[in-house]
């Protein structure tokens, strides 16, 4: 099977059989690399770096190089036409008429996706914003395998900064998929993001339980968690209380300790840094001597500030420089895939959770737009020709996901196109929250973030509208 001209902006754009495919592939370029020159020969790789990056850019073009293909670059926005106020759209249709493929990492959340749409080549995403990661997953996941020759049923502890770091939203759909369970330490402050939390409970098949749901005993315990997903395979993982297989799973050990460092570069306006690094949990040779993690694999997406101890890079456990090593064989396939190189030796497997599911989409293109302010869709050189779209994942109250960030939106009001069965009269607005949400269909959906914009368009308040700023 091919994966050419297949773009790969977030970890949901393989299926779990592709991803083993790039395993198998990976597996093979590592073992006779010098025989992969000239597999590319003659192809164009643009790197674009506009944040700083030392493996995942090196790594790629590391990748090019060895597969006999070429490399242009660009690392600074200020010495791109991007400074002079060139939309993304436009830069992707320029790069992608002088690349066959376009790898990209930028700050604005969901910019992969727009050069994807404009390129007519494939994308890579490299990391864009605090939203995805996704061949940092790869290379998380194959580091795993080729240590532990399986995923599922293990129990991996994602550690640090949940809230920000790129890498863990894309390793968490992964993990889900794979049928991992996943164990979540934030520092404080750092949780998981409620988006991400809500994604991963609603769209896979495994159980998430909060911490407020687990028992006194399971929170005492000296790793404190904040949440944890388990996808059920094992008898005590069936329980349907909660704190029994939460219990269960952490008495047998830490598989996988996941180590992020804290993201000072994305900490909102008056977050304060210091007090983040203060409380910021450390991993060292103390902590990896408890029970739990006798038998860990330490990863570490790198760099690494002060949250891990140099103390135990010596140690077995740790696999963190191995990880970042296998960035290059992971790449290599990924490039010969997506470049029509290599065809793809795919299994597809029968078991569930290989792909999220899927929504009807929101993309009138007025009434709502995004609420996350690192958003692509509304940027200045951006907003004007990226058109909205949301997915509705929730109909009472109706929750709208972005589809460049993945945030969610939760709008103030719903209308009808069809004016509720015809009548002018009946054009009426109600509150997301009432029962009219759940009755409009989805493709007849309009949907208002103020009264005064439903006004605009000719709605009256209805009976189930309550005003702008009422509880
Ligand atoms: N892991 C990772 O993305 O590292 P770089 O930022 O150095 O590319």
């Amino acid at each position: 099977m091919t994966l050419a001209n297949r773009n790969m902006v977030t970890i949901d754009d393989l299926s779990r059989g592709e991803i083993e495919a790039v395993f198998s592939l990976a597996d093979q370029m590592a073992d006779s690399r010098d025989k992969q020159y000239g597999l590319c020969k003659g192809k164009i790789m643009a790197s674009l770096f506009f944040e700083p990056s030392t493996r995942t850019r090196l790594s790629f073009e590391t990748a090019m190089h060895r597969l006999g293909g070429s490399v242009i670059t660009a690392s600074d926005v200020g010495a791109t036409s991007l400074s002079k106020g060139e939309s993304i759209a436009d830069m992707a249709r320029v790069i992608g008429s002088y690349a066959d493929i376009i790898v990209i990492r930028h700050p604005w959340e969901g910019a992969a996706r727009v050069v994807a749409d404009y390129a007519g080549v494939p994308v890579i995403n490299a990391g864009d914003g605090g939203h995805e990661h996704p061949t940092q997953t790869l290379c998380d996941l194959y580091t795993i395998k080729k240590e532990r020759q399986t995923i599922k049923g293990l129990r991996i502890a994602l550690w640090g900064d949940l809230k920000y770091g790129r890498t863990v939203p894309s390793l968490v759909y992964a993990l889900a998929r794979f049928g991992a369970t996943i164990l979540f330490r934030p520092g404080p402050g750092l949780e998981l993001p409620e988006h991400v939390m809500n994604k991963l409970g609603s769209e896979y098949t495994g159980r998430l339980e909060r911490y407020a749901n687990l028992n006194e005993k399971v929170k005492q315990r000296l790793f404190p968690l904040d949440a944890i997903y388990i996808t059920p395979s094992k008898p005590h993982q069936l329980a349907n209380i909660p704190s029994v297989s939460a219990q269960v799973e952490l008495e047998e050990g830490v598989d996988v300790l996941y180590v992020t460092r804290l993201q000072m570069e994305r900490l909102a306006a008056g977050e304060e840094g210091e007090e983040l690094k203060r409380d910021y949990p450390v991993v060292d040779k103390k902590l990896l001597r408890e029970r739990e993690f006798e038998k860990t694999m330490v990863l570490h997406p790198l760099p690494r500030v002060n949250e891990m101890a140099r103390e135990i890079d010596a140690d077995p456990r740790s696999n963190y420089f191995k990880q970042a090593g296998l960035g290059v064989p992971i790449r290599m396939a990924l490039l010969a895939l997506l470049l029509g190189s290599q065809e793809a030796a795919i299994t597809e497997d029968k078991e569930p959770f290989n792909r999220p599911g899927e929504h009807p989409l929101y993309r009138r293109g007025f009434g709502v737009r995004c609420a996350n302010p690192r958003c692509v869709s509304v940027q200045k050189t951006e907003a004007n020709y990226i058109k909205p779209e949301f997915k509705i994942v929730g109909r009472r109250p109706v929750t709208l996901r972005c589809a460049y960030c993945e945030h969610e939106v939760y709008p103030r009001y719903v209308a009808s196109t069809d004016w509720h069965e015809g009548k002018l009269d009946s054009k009426k607005y109600h509150s997301a929250d009432s029962h009219w949400s759940t009755k409009i269909k989805p493709e007849n959906l309009i949907i208002f973030d103020s009264a005064s914009d439903a006004k605009a368009r000719g709605f009256k308040p209805g009976h189930y509208a309550r005003a702008d700023g009422e509880k």
